[in-house]
């Protein structure tokens, strides 16, 4: 048999720009697999049919979003020439395979999905009522894995409820109609910061609605203005001379997820590390003024590069267009050909050759 590839597949809903949970959580990483060259393939889907799920009222915030999010990709250094990026609604096969995958699975087995419970709590359809498409949405989640044929699958903690679940389908697929979708494995981010990136206030999550957001394309001055005006540090760290507490204290989580010794080298070289800065805050001393005077200059050492592709590539939208419609008509091939195997492998390939005739004029004359 020949060696399995390493294809990557993995994707975002268009609801909004990029912040930097999202880069610290998955961007970033997202760009190191690509340079790693240790896969044969990687895809990025821009979801906006799962966008729609929860947007059916606005599918004009889904249009909009979808050029910021291809700007932060292209932005913070995926490469179209490494990497395939693509738009999920411009990709037909997926639509179908979602409708037979959804044979697969039971109404019991999606309500039990934690994500997804969750965020029915969240959007307030608990309520209001459920729209089937929301409640499915991970049938479509594994018709977009499955058909790149991924192997693996770069997400954040709370998808992988969606991973399990497209294994089961896989599982269940290739018992019921032979050997024919790949399983795929989840790969998470390896640390507590990576995964999920506090916002600037402190609360468990950066989020739009809650204002508490670092969006890669923020500006120098609103950069600042965050980290000052909303970032607590440590309440017990009255004075200078106080102990201070790094646990817990935004300042020093976005530190730990951003900086690098060299930071300390061009900023702040009476220290060596990020061990003995907290070192010294802990011992007392080590004012929040200056600690976040040095995480202002890591983000900016982050995000002014970042910021200065975008500008480029603001300004030739034409060019970004042509790397989607590209990215696009490469990933609807893929996708066709395995919608083409699943319907062989469920026998309802009608037009794929003409031996079905004979195959009927048989039954018929056997009647
Ligand atoms: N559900 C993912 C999210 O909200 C986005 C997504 C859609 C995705 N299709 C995917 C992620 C396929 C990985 C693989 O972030």
């Amino acid at each position: 048999m020949e060696t399995q590839k390493q294809i990557i597949l993995t994707g975002d809903r268009p609801t909004g720009r990029l912040h930097l949970g999202h880069y610290v959580g998955s961007l970033k990483r997202r760009v190191e697999l690509q340079n790693s060259g240790k896969y044969d393939e990687i895809n990025i889907l821009i979801a906006d049919d799962q966008a729609l799920t929860d947007n059916a009222d606005n599918p004009a915030k889904i249009r909009d979003n979808i050029i910021n999010v291809v700007l932060d990709y292209l932005s913070a250094g995926l490469d179209p020439e490494k990497t395939t990026i693509c738009i999920q609604s411009a990709l037909p096969a997926l639509h179908a395979l979602t409708f037979y995958y959804m044979n697969l699975v039971t109404t019991a087995r999606l309500a039990r999905n934690p994500t997804v419970k969750s965020e029915i709590q969240m959007r307030g359809f608990a309520d209001e009522g459920l729209p089937v498409g929301f409640f499915a949405y991970p049938v479509s989640q594994a018709a977009d894995i499955t058909a790149f044929d991924a192997t693996v699958v770069p997400v954040g903690e709370d998808q992988l409820p969606m991973i399990e679940q497209t294994r089961e389908i896989v599982e269940k697929f290739n018992r019921l109609y032979g050997d024919t979708l790949v399983l795929p494995k989840a790969m998470i981010p390896e640390n507590e910061t990576q995964r999920r990136l506090p916002g600037v206030d402190g609360k468990a999550k950066m989020s739009k609605s809650l204002g508490n957001c670092i969006y890669l394309s923020d500006t120098p001055k609103t950069v600042k203005q965050q980290v000052n005006g909303k970032m607590f540090t440590d309440p017990t760290h009255l004075r200078i001379e106080d102990p201070g507490h790094t646990e817990g204290n935004v300042v020093f989580t976005y530190l730990d997820a951003l900086c690098t010794d060299d930071h300390f080298a061009e900023y702040l070289p009476e220290y060596k590390n990020l061990d003995e800065m907290k070192e010294h805050y802990r011992r007392g001393g080590l004012g929040d003024g200056k600690c976040k005077k040095f995480l202002i200059q890591v983000l900016e050492e982050t995000l002014s590069p970042i910021r200065a592709e975008r500008a480029k590539w603001e300004k030739d939208i034409a060019t970004v267009y042509d790397i989607l419609s590209a990215g696009t008509q490469k990933a609807r091939e893929t996708t066709n050909a395995t919608l083409a195997r699943v319907q062989k492998a469920m026998r309802i390939d009608y037009f794929a050759d003409r031996a079905i005739i004979k195959e009927w004029e048989k039954l018929l004359k056997n009647k």
